[in-house]
């Protein structure tokens, strides 16, 4: 049988200069250090500076994954952001990152799934090419969630950071099989009930405002680890793998409790999780590309590893994918 795989050529990412500490924010609001570390693991985040917006973020984070991946710009003809914080209501931030990155070929578009963002990208860049119809992919998480969080809320300003993750895709024949490289298998999945848990209290065809984040975080924690362990359990049972041939878990980076509790009801060993929360906090659609960046970077994922993203956030959308790096 042969096939076509989404073969990842290389990743980048970018962090904004300015970090946030505890510290400084107990100076501001009414928090502490051990209270953040404590229920979240998170010590310290990057915030964007004034006038640098997410497409700046996406094109430093692009520009350092296609230098990873030793291509030239001129040859990728599919580029999806993952974004909830868009420069503008429209165009897409992905036309100003195409436009930076001096690509006027093939399409770009923005992807909104929040925090599950990056997942639902790479699931569906990895259809573009698997249909044939495109051959290399950009695939990008871009936040500047500092912008929509309300400074007064002590429950979820303390959560979100600023940042930007970029993986180059390239259509690769394969096998078929799990032994190719590349995106092994995806699993999305969302349910609207769950609309009003997170959300961002405004928007143009609401209230012509931008609004800011609002999140029932405990109702959130009750329902993560259920939803994120579905669909690796989907993405187990889809590639005949188990806990025990993943080489890296890579989840979404909102909060180490529920990283944990994800690995442990899966059976992951500790050492095989990627954790960056500590130093990025949640960073939204931007969270697995920086934390992958920090991993490959560091020398711990290697070709041919089997690699696991999970991701849940706002909607409820959640979902996971498989990859042979
Ligand atoms: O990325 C998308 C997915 N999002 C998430 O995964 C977030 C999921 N939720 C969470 O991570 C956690 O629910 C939080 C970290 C947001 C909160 O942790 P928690 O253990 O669920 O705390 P809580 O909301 O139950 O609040 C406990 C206490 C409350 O005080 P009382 O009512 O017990 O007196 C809060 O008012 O902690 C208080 N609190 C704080 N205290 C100090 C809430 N925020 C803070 C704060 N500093 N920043």
């Amino acid at each position: 049988m042969t096939a076509i795989r989404s073969v990842v050529l290389g990743c980048g990412s970018y962090l904004p200069e300015r970090v946030l500490t505890n510290a400084e924010l107990a100076s501001r609001i009414d928090t502490s250090d051990d209270w953040i570390v404590q229920r979240t693991g998170i010590r310290e985040r990057h915030i964007a500076a004034d006038g640098e917006f997410t497409s700046h973020l996406a094109i430093k984070a692009a520009q350092a994954a296609l230098a990873d991946a030793g291509i030239d710009a001129q040859s990728i003809d599919l580029i999806v952001v993952a974004t909830s914080t868009p420069d503008n209501t429209f165009p897409a931030t992905a036309v100003a990152v195409q436009h930076g990155l001096g690509i006027n070929h093939g399409v770009a578009f923005d992807l909104q799934a929040v925090c599950s963002g990056f997942v639902f990208a790479l699931t569906t860049a990895d259809n573009f090419l698997r249909a044939g119809s495109h051959k290399r992919a950009l695939v990008i998480g871009a936040e500047t969630f500092s912008r929509i969080l309300d400074w007064n809320d002590r429950g979820t300003c303390v959560l979100f950071g600023d940042g930007a993750g970029a993986v180059v895709l390239e259509a690769q024949p394969g096998t078929g099989t799990t032994a190719d490289r590349g995106v092994l298998t995806t699993h999305l999945r969302s349910d609207g009930r769950h609309k009003s848990k997170l959300f961002v209290d405004g928007g143009p065809g609401s209230t012509k405002t931008v609004g800011h984040l609002r999140m029932e975080g405990r109702e959130v924690f009750k329902h993560a680890v259920g939803m994120i362990t579905d669909v690796i359990v989907d993405a187990f049972n889809a590639t005949g793998f188990n806990a025990e041939d993943i080489n890296w878990f890579i989840p979404h980076q909102a909060n180490k409790r529920i990283i944990d509790a994800s690995a442990h009801k899966l059976h992951i060993a500790p050492q095989k999780v990627v954790l960056t929360v500590d130093l990025h906090g949640n960073t939204s659609a931007a969270s697995i590309p920086l934390a992958l960046a920090v991993a490959v970077k560091d020398g711990r994922v290697k070709k041919g590893d089997l690699v696991l993203f999970e991701a849940m956030g706002g909607g409820f959308t959640w979902g996971s994918a498989l990859v042979r790096w």
